[in-house]
């Protein structure tokens, strides 16, 4: 961990600069020709004050989680945990509180569940859609097996059902059919019930990782006779579309296996030495391909950075303990990669990376490199990892003093290799799909990331350009699609303030929500962004105990009129000039947006919907990759063919169907729509001519024995790896569909609380030794693959 060593210290330089309350000047940009307008609000204090409800929880509990259930029912379950260790037994008490109107006030209904302690790692899982559906799985200590309460009608009944085994994981949803349930119990079966939880019928033995494809299907790995989960690669991968009836091995030799959008993606042993590759399908695991990324031994690893139906983002370790490696770009087919960038910061499987899809706005990414002198710079990316940047430095702000190169200044962002690192970060960035462009994030402004206390930026264009919003350390959340965004200082001592801006951050007004301060851990808001309904989680101390307390504010009242088609102004993404007509492109069409003005103070509402107006492109060769065997000449656009297919590639020879190897050397990038423009007229080459010569060394042809036996090094820890990305992505997912969200803070970790909704994800392990981090929220899903 040298390289860790080398992390760039510099002192902490308060920014003497006015921003927080009060109003900041503000760059006059495309579409905010209007000023800030921060006195517009008259005697809000009175009309949050008679819409802010406290209410105490008479409770001890260590944690709380909490979960929304339902889209748009205010059913939120809070569960407290009391838990100590006594003589190596685990000793627990949990209590379960409902509260129907977005927390403003909880109902203690402990009863529903009979004192049941309840798993905190995974016990509450929340159905998809809104299906209303709820389990929870208690833990009944002394016995082998499980408990769990199952409800149908958003938490407000539970029945009971005694499992016949004990589950290691939660319970998994078939995301098609909530009525379908899995699980793995400790002892590695697999179990499953079709009749929501009532009744369970074991399905197959010595399951290592098993997930949820599409169309019922169920994928897994097993060991091989005698073998353990621990023996990575020698895994086999099954599936079985029909519930269990029939199995189909559909890969051997498996390290791991991964999900991501369409693509199914398995890490298999190559046969020489320990190296293994990524070998993907699009159907199911009917028919493979071998992805033409670089093999990886076994001090390496993969991940999925992001991925959706088009395209996926793979991170591929560099050997040795570097912290980096490399990302690449898919095609549509999963197959042929483009080196998107180098040197990408993501420490150890199972460790951090500050990959960042910037959902507010399309084809925007924000990631760490590590520099050659071992800082740490963020970069972004516009087109989908076609190029990456440094961030713009915010105008309100001025360079650390400390930086060594003062002519490189920029925008750094804080992310989970920061909170990994401990750092004053108690929020992840936070990007909402309805807030259109909006970003809020940590950073800080110098030549490389600066371990200095960090301030809160805003960005209302996708990160073209930031602006200072906050001194120091916040928890924050969006609500009301962007028309609303709330701040809570980050400090250990009690809190009574919340900061609020109805314009997109440029002024912020105070209100003081309490007498009597909290202990605060964290905010709480319904997921989606769409609520105007912001709760503050935390705890008071009395002389004997601590007790938890919410007190939610409805800022409905603050916006006292609903939006009119004068509160919006058109914007076009991507753009800084919305009268030049080639302006704005991205992946082959741009998109004008109905944006709120940011000096109307009025609700948007929770059926706001973007009004976006896409519009297509003329092509350039930029919208198309170069295909299996051509490569980009530098400074470039063109293809070229490769000379010959030495090396890897070869592989994709060996395995790649015919008319995959029949190309004109162009594809065009995944997601990309657009139309006539330059199309790359070529002749279509049939590469596997030059293949076969390559074809006939007889080592090659010879599938070489596993190279041995001995377990490989990374699978002593036997970590799985989650993106954090594909964890925000799996949020996001439910976030539309289900409310399967759940916040944990604990009393004793109030400096390290939870995230809010873009929390990472914690690792999951298949097996033995998790430890799940308490400060983060936990979902459980793992896509990675590694
Ligand atoms: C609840 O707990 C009590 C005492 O442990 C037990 O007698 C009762 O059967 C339980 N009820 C249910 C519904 O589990
Ligand atoms: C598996 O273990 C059993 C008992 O330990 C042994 O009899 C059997 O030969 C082993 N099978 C293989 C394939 O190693
Ligand atoms: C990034 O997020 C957006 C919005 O949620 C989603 O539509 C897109 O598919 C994501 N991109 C990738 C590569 O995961
Ligand atoms: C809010 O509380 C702070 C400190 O607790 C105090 O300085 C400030 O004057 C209060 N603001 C209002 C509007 O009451
Ligand atoms: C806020 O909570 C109240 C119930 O207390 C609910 O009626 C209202 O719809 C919520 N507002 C939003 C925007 O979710
Ligand atoms: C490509 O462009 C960069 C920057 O404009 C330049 O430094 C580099 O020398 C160019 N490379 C070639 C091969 O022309």
């Amino acid at each position: 961990m040298d390289w860790l060593r080398r992390w760039l210290v510099a002192l902490c330089v308060p920014l003497a600069l006015c921003a927080g309350a009060g109003a900041a000047a503000r760059r006059l940009g495309s579409r905010s020709a209007e000023r800030s307008t921060c006195n517009a609000l008259q005697g809000y204090e009175a009309k949050l004050s008679e819409n802010t409800h406290s209410y105490s929880f008479n409770d001890l509990g260590g944690s709380v989680s909490l979960a929304w259930v339902g889209d748009g029912t205010g059913v939120i379950l809070a569960l407290t945990t009391f838990q100590m260790p006594v003589f190596l037994v685990k000793f627990g008490q949990s209590r379960l509180y409902r509260s129907e109107n977005y927390g403003k006030s909880f109902q203690d209904v402990t009863d529903l569940i009979n004192n049941t302690f309840i798993e905190t790692e995974f016990g509450i899982a929340i159905g998809p859609e809104n299906s209303g559906k709820v389990i929870l799985t208690g833990d009944v200590s002394g016995t082998s097996a499980a408990r769990i309460f199952l409800s149908g009608d958003f938490g407000r009944s539970f029945s009971h059902v005694a499992l016949p085994f004990m589950p290691q994981m939660q319970i998994l949803y078939n995301p098609q059919d909530s009525n379908t349930l899995m699980v793995l119990s400790v002892k590695h079966m697999l179990w499953l019930s079709l009749d929501f939880g009532t009744s369970w019928r074991f399905v197959h033995s010595s399951v290592c990782l098993t997930k949820w494809g599409t169309e019922n299907t169920i994928f897994f790995t097993t060991t091989t006779v005698n073998g353990s989960c621990s023996d990575r690669g020698t895994l086999l991968l099954k599936k079985t579309s029909d519930y269990g009836k029939t199995f189909q091995s559909i890969r051997e030799k498996i390290y791991s296996f991964g999900i991501g959008g369409r693509f199914l993606f398995a890490s298999v042993m190559t046969g020489t030495g320990n190296m293994r590759s990524i070998h993907v399908s699009v159907d199911q695991g009917e028919v493979w391909n071998i992805a033409q990324l670089p093999h990886v031994g076994h001090d390496q690893f993969y991940s999925i950075l992001a991925a959706n139906d088009d395209m996926v983002f793979m991170h591929v370790d560099e050997p040795g303990d570097t912290g980096y490696g490399t990302i690449f770009v898919s095609d549509d087919r999963g197959t042929v990669y483009s080196k998107s960038l180098e040197r990408h910061l993501y420490t150890t499987p199972g460790g951090e990376t500050d990959f960042t899809n910037v959902t507010s706005l399309r084809g925007v990414f924000i990631t760490s490199v590590m520099a050659e002198d071992g800082s740490v710079q963020s970069v972004v990316s516009f087109d989908q990892g076609g190029e990456w940047e440094p961030l713009q430095k915010p105008e309100n702000s001025r360079c650390d003093s400390t930086a060594a190169d003062k002519e490189k200044c920029s925008l750094h962002i804080h992310a989970s290799y920061s909170t990994s690192l401990k750092l004053n970060v108690p929020m992840l960035p936070l990007t909402e799909p309805n807030a259109v462009g909006l970003i809020l994030a940590h950073g800080s402004v110098g030549d490389a990331m600066s371990m200095s206390t960090p301030d809160v930026y805003v960005s209302d264009d996708g990160g073209y350009s930031w602006q200072l919003a906050l001194e120091g350390p916040h928890h924050y959340a969006i609500l009301d699609s962007g028309g609303l965004l709330v701040a809570v200082e980050h400090n250990a001592l009690p809190v009574s303030t919340i900061k609020f801006s109805t314009d997109e951050g440029q002024c912020w007004r105070l209100y003081n929500f309490t007498d009597e301060p909290i202990f605060f851990t964290g905010l709480a808001s319904e997921p989606g962004a769409r609520s105007m309904n912001v709760s503050l989680w935390g705890y008071r101390e009395t002389y004997f105990s601590q007790y938890w307390v919410s007190v939610t504010i409805d800022f409905r009242e603050l916006l006292t009129r609903d939006c009119q088609e004068g509160d919006y102004v058109e914007w076009l993404a991507h753009s800084d000039d919305i009268s030049d007509p080639t302006d704005g492109c991205m992946l082959g069409y741009k998109e004008k947006f109905l944006r709120l003005r940011k000096d109307s103070v009025c609700w948007n509402g929770r059926d706001y919907a973007i009004n976006k107006q896409p519009s297509p492109c003329p092509c350039t060769l930029d919208d198309y990759l170069c295909d299996f065997g051509y490569y980009r000449e530098e400074n470039s656009s063109k293809c070229l063919e490769e000379p010959d297919l030495k090396g890897r590639v070869l592989e994709f020879c060996l395995h790649g169907k015919k008319e995959q190897l029949v190309t004109t050397g162009y594809r065009k990038i995944p997601g990309d729509k657009c139309v006539n423009g330059e199309q790359p007229q070529r002749k279509e080459v049939d590469l596997s001519a030059k293949c076969v010569s390559d074809l006939l060394g007889p080592e090659l042809l010879k599938d070489g024995q596993p190279s041995s036996s001995a377990p490989v090094i990374a699978s002593v820890i036997v970590i799985l790896l989650i993106s954090a990305v594909v964890a925000v992505l799996f949020v996001k997912k439910y976030v539309c569909g289900g409310r399967f969200l759940v916040h944990r803070y604990s009393v004793l970790q109030h400096n390290a609380e939870a995230n809010g909704i873009d929390g990472v994800d914690e690792p999951l392990d298949t097996g033995v030794g998790a430890s799940a981090k308490i400060e983060f929220h936990d979902d459980s899903d793992e896509d990675l693959l590694e």
